[in-house]
């Protein structure tokens, strides 16, 4: 069926444009007259604003207007359907007079430069009447509410009272910052009742869908563009308050305006991971089967929205187990309202049950591989469902192999290279299988070119390469030829960047839309005097079967070069292109069954205990992620999820000041993330298994799945390596002083 470009790794067809610079990224659009705005943020967490007074601002070089929400234009709140509208933050900016966290947006300055705004907002002087705020999950009550995931099998409690091998362990995660190299910002451009919006965004056609809603504009009013996006990892999934104080702004000032949200405050005001803290009991039998899993979880949310870190999403299902409960609820703090981070729920949510599995088999005295197998869950128990492919079981294989996990001596800090301890870990990586709808126009030209378009976006994940591949793919048209044009909300819809399922969703419509164009040609290399494969419309019979390879429509069968390059047989019609469009929804055959991608993560750290120095050494990552399309841009993907796990592990964690909730380490060099320095070579396989449920090509996501299980893996390594089981995260040197 697929040419061998279909699993090649090829390099982004985009990548000379960013590495030259010239790809175009939100606020780098050039528009004339525009005017900047700068922010004033609140700097209390709780209570409310009793005076803004922008006299002094207002005087300022350059100023030409102040917004705040004693005299900016009414915002609509979203109708906030997920899936087809959904902003961040429920409570557009400006409504109240109300401060739910630090770092709110109380007021924009809109001036001539961006010196000058900034310089005025530092001038606007704001009086609250302060409340105290409620900052960590540890200052608040107990959650009284109704949980927001309750699932039962079984009697989980009672297996576990009776369970002759019981672990009962409390871990924790912390908040988490997406710190994208890509700052969010927007330029809003109106033309009488009309604003286009220069975005980053990972979906533009929500994008465009709750900007309508909040400015109250008919859709078609609303465009939304987005052509590069400098990574998101979740932030950019859905509008945040900027985006609306850039179009109440420019609306305001007749101008176009931009706003982009400053680095501090891409701690406060456009999302992040939710702190989590997940009680874990598991039951077991002695020789290592699992009787009872109980996950209780509580995640922080606003006061301003409601978001639910869905941490006991992959609980259910991961391990075959007849007894399980997984209860969750909310605690909203004054800070600012978490979103999805890469591998939302399960990311946060399978650290506690990987950790507290590697618990259990040093209970049992059992390697934690072997663990894993005697629970291995062959269908999907909490659904009663097959799963759509899993080879779980070969990834722990080949990861076990690969790495050599043979050779381990389970005894803690037995294991050594020269002076430095080595500790080695493992776990299990998962993440579902989804696919949503999408629209895409796929059009031949007579240049011999081709172009498909589709209001999706390449958030740097590689959706304009993986596009290329299959219209490649179904004619042969080879790469440097195809254009393909993603983030404009006015081409036909296509999906979110989200959940990992962009690629699994456009695939199709993208292999669909190119059929149709072929379609269209091959009937017209029929229906054309002077055309080979003229067919006369009275002589009846069947014409020969035609169809398209290397850019030549031929016989199907004779070879490709027998037949006529494409693109003559527009000119033998005289016309310029054509095109076609498919749009394909979600696959009917998922919901057969349980849809996941899996995996295993070996990994090996080093402990010099004379310097107290923990780095991560070696890695072993096997997927089994369905049918791979870009082995590069695939890898790249995995890979880049182990390191935000390692940064996840030893090094992230947003700190807030209880007094104001203001993040204490609110930039690049103070919120740490893995660099190059703590990152060591790491190695990805895959284990190729098309998931044809899904889509044609079996192909899964690979966004998200890469991060999953790695903090666990680390610690667990951690605990080979030192005696000393961190169920807090990230691993501090100060944990692990005085051990070893
Ligand atoms: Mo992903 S957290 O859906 O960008």
């Amino acid at each position: 069926m697929s040419t061998s470009i279909i699993g090649a790794a090829v390099g982004r067809v985009d990548g000379k444009l960013k590495t030259t610079g010239a790809a175009r990224y939100a606020i780098d659009h050039p528009l004339d007259n525009v005017a900047y705005g700068a922010g004033v943020f609140s700097t209390i967490a709780n209570g409310k604003i009793v005076r803004i007074d922008t006299a002094e601002a207002e005087k300022m070089p350059g100023v030409i207007d102040i917004l705040h929400h004693g005299n900016a234009d009414q915002l609509y709140r979203p109708a906030g359907q997920f899936e087809h509208s959904r902003a961040s933050e429920a409570r557009p900016p400006f409504e109240d007079d109300g401060v739910y966290y630090y770092g709110q947006f109380i007021a924009v300055v809109v001036a001539n430069t961006l010196e000058q705004a900034q310089d005025a907002a530092t001038r606007v002087k704001v009086t609250y009447a302060e409340e105290k705020p409620l900052v960590h999950l540890e200052d608040a009550p107990a959650p009284t509410g109704e949980p927001v995931a309750n699932y039962s099998r079984g009697d989980a409690e009672a297996a576990f009272e009776s369970a002759p091998i019981k672990i009962d362990e409390t871990y924790i995660t912390p908040v988490e910052t997406h710190n994208p190299m890509e700052m969010h910002g927007t330029i809003a451009a109106w033309d009488g009742d009309k604003v286009t919006l220069y975005e980053t965004t990972q979906g533009v056609v929500n994008h465009q869908q709750v900007m309508s809603e909040v400015l109250g504009l008919p859709l078609e009013n609303v465009r939304v563009i987005s052509p590069f996006c400098g990574s998101g990892f979740g932030g950019k999934l859905f509008p945040w308050p900027h985006s609306m104080v850039a179009a109440l702004a420019a609306r305001r000032v007749k101008r176009p305006v931009k706003v982009y949200v400053p680095r501090s405050m891409m701690f406060t005001t456009v999302g992040h991971r939710p702190y989590t803290k997940q009680r874990m009991r598991l039951g077991a039998t002695a020789d290592g089967k699992l009787v009872s899993i109980q996950h209780d979880v509580l995640s922080t949310t606003s006061k301003v929205d409601t978001y639910v870190e869905h941490c006991t999403s992959s609980t259910p299902m991961l391990y075959t187990c007849p007894n399980v409960k997984a209860v969750q609820h909310l605690v909203p703090l004054n800070v600012g309202t978490p979103t999805p981070m890469r591998g939302p729920g399960t990311v946060p949510g399978i650290f506690p049950l990987e950790s507290a599995m590697d618990e259990l088999a040093i209970r049992l005295n059992m390697d934690p591989l072997e663990l894993r197998l005697r629970n291995y869950a062959e269908k999907d128990e909490s659904l009663n469902l097959p799963f759509s492919g899993k080879h779980l079981r070969e990834a722990y294989q080949i990861g076990a192999e690969r790495f050599g996990w043979s050779k381990r001596n389970p005894k803690v800090a037995s294991m050594r290279d020269g002076g430095l301890v080595l500790g080695w870990g493992m776990s299990t990586a998962t993440w579902h299988a989804g696919r949503g709808g999408a629209t895409v126009r796929v059009r031949l030209n007579a240049d011999g070119t081709a172009r498909a378009s589709s209001a999706t976006q390449d958030i740097g994940t590689g959706t304009y390469t993986v596009i290329a591949q299959v219209v490649s793919d179904k004619t042969g048209i080879p790469l440097n030829k195809i254009e393909v044009v993603l983030g404009d909300s006015s081409l036909p819809p296509g999906p979110t960047s989200g959940g990992s399922t962009a690629t699994a969703s456009v695939m199709p419509a993208v292999a669909g839309a190119t059929n149709s164009v072929v379609n269209t040609l091959i009937s017209i290399a029929q229906r054309t005097q002077g055309s080979p494969f003229y067919v006369k419309e009275t002589q009846g019979g069947d014409p020969p079967s035609l169809k398209m390879t290397k850019g030549f429509i031929h016989a199907a069968d004779k070879a490709p070069e027998s037949g006529v390059p494409f693109h003559e047989i527009l000119a033998m019609r005289r016309l310029s292109g054509i095109d076609g469009e498919a749009k394909t929804g979600p696959s009917e055959e998922m919901h057969k069954f349980s849809g996941h991608s899996f995996g295993s993560h070996f990994c090996e750290v080093t402990w010099d205990p004379g310097i107290a120095r923990l780095r991560v050494s070696r890695w072993v990552t096997v997927m089994d992620a369905g049918r791979i399309i870009n082995r590069k841009t695939a890898t790249n993907q995995i890979l880049g999820g182990v390191v935000m796990g390692i940064g996840m592990a030893l090094l992230e964690e947003t700190l807030y000041d209880p007094r104001n909730g203001k993040p204490l380490n609110n930039n690049y060099g103070d919120y740490l993330v893995s660099t190059n320095a703590d990152v060591p070579a790491m190695e990805c396989i895959f284990v190729e298994y098309p998931d044809l449920n899904l889509n044609e090509y079996g192909a899964r996501g690979v966004g998200e799945i890469g991060l999953a299980g790695v903090a666990s893996a680390i610690t667990m390594a951690v605990y080979h390596a030192t005696g000393v089981r961190v169920r807090k995260l990230p691993v501090r040197i100060e944990d692990l002083l005085g051990h070893v």
